[in-house]
């Protein structure tokens, strides 16, 4: 990225001192991104100036916020390729891929995957689900998916864009084609992926896509999930309440069209519109540049990974084209590892399952600590981590 001394200016909380006095080392962004100053500064103005709800009172303050809340729908179409009607605002990504497993309660066979986050997981427990296994380095196994598609009755294939433990970025373009010459319609979990690839839903024609804001730079409590409109328009919206509703008497109830039916009560307006800023703040950079950062930081850390630890497993291979990297290691848990990187060297990463458990278990390997990146990262910072995780486990040979 080129002026990445400029990019990383742009978040306060880089200049923060750690509990050691060391910088700190940011490598937790899969769990959620750091903040730059242009969302805060949107967030705080909201709080500051422009406290109304929206929808409702004709107050000027109240169109101001309706106006910055609508607008954000705007941007974020615009965004992914879509129509503003089609951007329904929810509190996450698991929210909406909860809101899509309801509404396909009883309309046919689901097929998904055993690498899928919890959220992409247990809403469809209790539906006809077939989950796909995956090849050594991520990949649905894709002959699978043909026979299974082949068997009928196939409503919706649900699976992630990129995984939050392999980084494996699956093919949508093939996916979509594949499904819909069956008949099925296709949900892409775009919440790993969406910080650093661009999506095209108009491209990939793909008919859900969900997403949350604060895995791009967003305040946390604002997802979206994009629905094509004719699909958002007849599915049931789940919460009953304000806003969902042209007209309430004693006797009838007139809902509301879609995006709008489905965002019952007061949102998080403050989120929303820290979205939009975040949103912004990555086309102003462009995501080809943020995307290609990605990629080479991905590729830094495979090389780091083979000169200092030879002999660590990482999940779905070490030749990866995009991160995030999940090391099992030998010896030693990766939550000591996580805690004593953070005491030591002020290095935050993640250690666990990271809400993805049957696909630990389905490559048969226990907890794992993940090295997640994004754009406001450095080739320095990843050498440092891998060199600390090295340091931890010459301590216990
Ligand atoms: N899905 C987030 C993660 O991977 C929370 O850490």
């Amino acid at each position: 990225m080129k002026n990445i001394k400029g990019i990383r200016a742009q978040f306060p909380i880089l200049e923060r001192v750690t509990p050691t006095g060391k910088p700190l080392i940011y490598l937790d962004s899969a769990a959620t991104a750091l903040k730059p100053q242009c969302v805060i500064d949107a967030v705080t103005d909201v709080l500051t100036n422009r406290t109304a709800n929206i929808h409702r009172s004709v107050h000027f303050l109240g169109d101001e916020a309706t106006e910055l809340y609508e607008s954000t729908r705007d941007i974020v179409a615009a965004f992914i390729g879509s129509e503003a009607n089609e951007i329904v605002f929810l509190r996450n990504t698991t929210e909406g891929l909860n809101l899509v497993a309801k509404a396909f309660s009883g309309k046919g066979r689901i097929i998904s995957s055993v690498g899928e986050h919890h959220s992409n997981y247990l809403p469809w427990q209790e539906h006809d689900v077939h989950r796909l296994s995956l090849d050594d380095n991520g990949d649905i196994n894709w002959f699978e998916l043909e026979q299974e598609l082949s068997q009928g009755d196939v409503a919706l294939v649900s699976l992630a864009h990129s995984s939050n433990v392999t980084g494996y970025m699956l093919d949508l373009e093939k996916l979509v084609n594949m499904c819909h010459s069956s008949g099925a319609k296709v949900m892409i979990d775009g919440a790993q992926s969406i910080p650093h690839t661009q999506i095209d839903v108009a491209k990939i024609q793909c008919d859900f896509l969900v997403f949350s804001g604060h895995k791009l730079g967003a305040p946390s409590g604002v997802g979206v999930l994009f629905g094509k409109a004719e699909l958002l328009e007849e599915m049931d919206y789940w919460l009953h309440g304000g806003s969902t509703v042209e007209s309430v008497t004693q006797h009838s109830i007139e809902a509301k069209n879609s995006p709008w039916k489905f965002e019952a009560g007061t949102p998080a307006i403050e989120s929303v519109v820290g979205l939009q800023a975040a949103i912004l703040f990555l086309l102003d950079l462009g995501m080809d540049n943020v995307e290609s950062h990605f990629k080479s930081l991905s590729e830094y850390t495979s090389i780091c990974l083979r000169e200092n630890l030879p002999l660590v497993n990482v999940i779905g291979g070490i030749d990866k084209l995009q991160g995030p990297f999940s090391l099992t290691l030998p010896g030693i848990s990766p939550h000591i590892v996580a805690r004593g990187l953070s005491d030591r060297y002020g290095i935050c990463l993640r250690s666990g399952f990271h809400c993805a458990q049957p696909l630990h278990d389905f490559y048969n390997v226990g907890a794992s600590i993940r090295l997640s990146f994004w754009l406001y990262n450095t080739k320095d910072e990843i050498e440092q981590a891998i060199k600390g995780v090295a340091n931890f486990i010459n301590l216990v040979k």
